[in-house]
């Protein structure tokens, strides 16, 4: 059914769903979009009036807020209300890998999923076209679809509230750290479903900002399947140019000249060449273990373990770098102080997950170090908070928060250090005070440069040692 729509309910106000409704309502002001979470402090935070304590740290996301707050863009706990209000609606829940019970490890953990379509079920009023927005495992629409018939079926008794839903598969393809450009000039909008008046729906909204030739229009499955596989593919470049990173250690050859010269070649590209401590955030892992799921689950062995390597290549470059950091130090780091610099995923975001400093963190402070950590955007409590060792069932968490202090800025987080470990891309960390830095530290000042930001000739001049991944000559 064609919907002329004029409200729009967006459930999920994280990483996804906030900056993506903030852009659509920028560009659409004829359009109410009303953005509901469960939880009251995220929403307390999309409304403050302080811009700098959104919850989410994405360049440009403030200014959009400031303009649209209030007009046609609104946040709220009420999930109920603005469900029964909406012509569209959303998902754009979390969607993380389970941690227990079948397939933990690798399915998604589709709890969040399953309560907001229980909850469209019971409040949406007349005909609702229902879009998935989060990343989710090929075949999640029927899931929902499922169970909004499921509530059809039961509620035709009651002819009070007849209701129906359509539901399109929409997946946002955008980067945290470079979101608002990617959602104003996206390379493609892919929308999958069965009925195509409610395509058109949806295409009547992007069509705002996005030129028709840009809008690719599929069955549900092939759109859903499509997120994850360009996810796999782009975390596959990024396997493959660290397993040569560590060639290059070996050969005395240099990576950065080695991705160059193999991305001029127009057939394969230059980005995402960039090797580093491996990659992290919230879909590549998850989107790769489900991808290896569901091989599995129709069979598909080889298949599964040909993607596997991708994770396992991604666990042991950090696995490297963490020998690396104690080799050099004289093979222990027992009460010795490294500083880390960067603990987000990527630059550009305050987001956390699957950060390969985490892992690195936890292996270094294992070993019986202390750690001074800086990241010019990530909040000091997230960064204990995933830094907390917790035991093999999740249950208990173990207080290892002596051993870490975190700073509000570099040159504090590097008084008294042995060693600086650079795990994120700040811009600020390609311009850094080597000449102080190298005064405040404990000698022999080492430098683990895992994301190519130092200018080696010039740390070398002011008598740092230096390691500087991919590259043959500081190893
Ligand atoms: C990714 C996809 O790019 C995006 O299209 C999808 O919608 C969600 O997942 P995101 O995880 O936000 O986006 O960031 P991305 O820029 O892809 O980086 C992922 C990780 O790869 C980061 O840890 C980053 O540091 C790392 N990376 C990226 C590299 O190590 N080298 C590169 O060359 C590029
Ligand atoms: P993403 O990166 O996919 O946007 P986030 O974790 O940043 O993931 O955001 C997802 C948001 O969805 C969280 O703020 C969470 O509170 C919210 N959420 C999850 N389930 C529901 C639900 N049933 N109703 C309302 N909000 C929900």
């Amino acid at each position: 059914m064609k919907v002329d729509v004029r409200t729009i309910c967006c459930i999920g106000a994280g990483y996804v769903g906030g900056p993506s409704m903030a852009v659509m309502a920028d560009k659409c002001p004829h359009i109410q979009f009303n953005v509901v979470d469960m939880n009251p402090e995220r929403i307390e935070s999309w409304n403050s009036n302080k811009l700098e304590e959104l919850p989410i740290y994405e360049p440009g996301l403030s200014q959009i807020i400031e303009r649209c707050r209030g007009k046609n863009l609104h946040f709220s706990c009420d999930v109920k209300g603005n469900i029964s209000k909406a012509d569209m609606i959303f998902i754009s829940v979390n969607t993380p890998t389970k941690k227990r019970g079948l397939g933990a490890g690798q399915a998604s953990d589709l709890k969040w999923i399953e309560a907001c379509s229980r909850q469209i079920a019971d409040h949406a009023k007349g005909h609702t076209i229902v879009v998935e927005k989060s990343t989710l495992p090929v075949k999640t629409a029927l899931t929902i679809k499922s169970i909004l018939e499921a509530y059809i079926i039961k509620g035709k008794n009651n002819k009070t509230n007849v209701k129906s839903f359509s539901i399109l598969s929409n997946p946002e393809f955008l980067a945290e750290g470079t979101a608002i450009n990617d959602l104003i000039n996206p390379d493609r909008i892919l929308i999958g479903g069965d009925d195509q008046e409610s395509i058109n729906s949806l295409m009547d909204i992007y069509i705002n900002w996005i030129s028709a030739d840009k809008i690719l229009t599929t069955d549900i499955w092939s759109s859903e399947l499509s997120k994850l596989i360009a996810n796999a593919f782009l975390a596959q470049r990024i396997s493959s140019i660290n397993s040569i990173s560590a060639l290059c250690e070996n050969t005395e050859a240099n990576i950065n000249d080695v991705a160059k010269a193999v991305g001029m070649d127009s057939r394969i590209g230059e980005h995402f060449l960039n090797s580093g401590p491996g990659f992290g955030g919230s879909c590549f892992k998850k989107d790769i273990s489900n991808l290896i799921y569901i091989c599995n689950h129709y069979g598909l062995y080889e298949v599964a373990s040909y993607w596997e390597q991708v994770i396992s290549i991604n666990e042991w470059q950090q696995k490297r770098i963490i020998s690396t950091i104690v080799e050099k130090l004289y093979g222990t780091i027992s009460e010795k102080k490294i500083t880390i610099l960067g603990f987000s995923f990527k630059s550009n975001t305050n987001d956390t997950r699957e950060s390969p400093a985490i892992n690195i963190c936890k292996n270094l402070l294992e070993e019986g170090c202390y750690l001074s950590i800086y990241d010019p955007k990530v909040d000091s409590n997230q960064i204990l908070k995933d830094l907390k060792k917790e035991n093999i069932n999740y249950e208990k968490q173990i207080d290892n928060s002596k051993q870490i202090e975190t700073h509000n800025s570099v040159l504090e987080s590097v008084v008294n250090t042995d060693a600086i470990v650079i795990l994120t891309d700040w811009e600020e960390f390609y311009d850094l005070n080597l000449r102080e830095i190298y005064e405040l530290m404990r000698p022999p000042c080492w430098i683990f440069d895992t994301r190519n930001v130092i200018n080696v000739e010039a740390a070398k001049s002011y008598g740092f040692n230096i390691w500087k991944l991919g590259n043959g000559k500081f190893k």
